[in-house]
């Protein structure tokens, strides 16, 4: 799979099969993740990895699944859910550049994971306190973000944006995603 194959491919998934995601991805995708840059190269992101069974149970209730759909559609049913999940963390030492530094470690993660043929969805929608509590975070530590992880079971596909403009993504009758992305000439400007 070449670079560009692997952008469109690593889309956000929110069905899955029942398969393990194998402990040797998540590895790979969060060894990747530590040696990614970082501003002043501070490394101040912590990462949990939720694998057991009974952990990844507990946190199905507390995440929140495609805002833009109703949830019959847009959440995963319970033989559809992600068999293990990521917890991105930021230390009380994170600068003024750690969403940045998030952003290019979650990058990295999912981009890894995808070239296993392991899907992912960010969460940003997640219940923060319980799972702080659930995965014992500490209380001056940042949870930021959530990565669900499994084998897709579902298609999702990027298509141009809708004559109005509109930029949510929308499901088939099988529930297969497609997602509008603005043109390349409407979003980049050479000089
Ligand atoms: C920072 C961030 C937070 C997100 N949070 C959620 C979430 O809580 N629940 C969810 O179902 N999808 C979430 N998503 C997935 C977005 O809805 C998805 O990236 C977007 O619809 C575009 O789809 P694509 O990733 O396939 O391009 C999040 C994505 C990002 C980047």
């Amino acid at each position: 799979m070449d670079l560009h194959e692997l952008y469109v491919g690593c889309r956000t998934y929110r069905r899955f099969t029942r398969e393990e995601v194998p402990e040797g991805v998540i590895r790979e995708a969060l060894e990747n993740a530590r040696i990614a840059s970082s501003g002043r190269n501070a490394q101040s992101l912590r990462y949990v990895a939720v694998t057991s069974p009974e952990a990844v149970r507990d946190m199905q209730p507390l995440v929140k699944w495609a805002a833009a759909l109703p949830p019959e559609i847009g959440t995963p049913k319970e033989d559809e859910q992600p068999t293990a999940f990521i917890l991105v963390i930021k230390t009380p030492e994170a600068g003024a550049f750690s969403d940045v530094d998030v952003g290019i470690a979650v990058n990295t993660i999912v981009t890894s994971c995808w070239s296993r043929g392991v899907g992912s969805c960010l969460m940003g929608a997640i219940n923060i306190p319980k799972i702080k509590e659930r995965f014992g975070v500490a209380e001056e530590d940042t949870l930021r973000l959530a990565i669900a992880l499994g084998k897709p079971a579902h298609r999702s596909t990027i298509v141009e944006l809708p004559e109005n403009g509109a930029v949510h993504y929308y499901v088939d009758e099988n529930r297969d995603y497609y997602v509008p992305k603005r043109a390349f000439r409407d979003i980049v400007r050479f000089v």
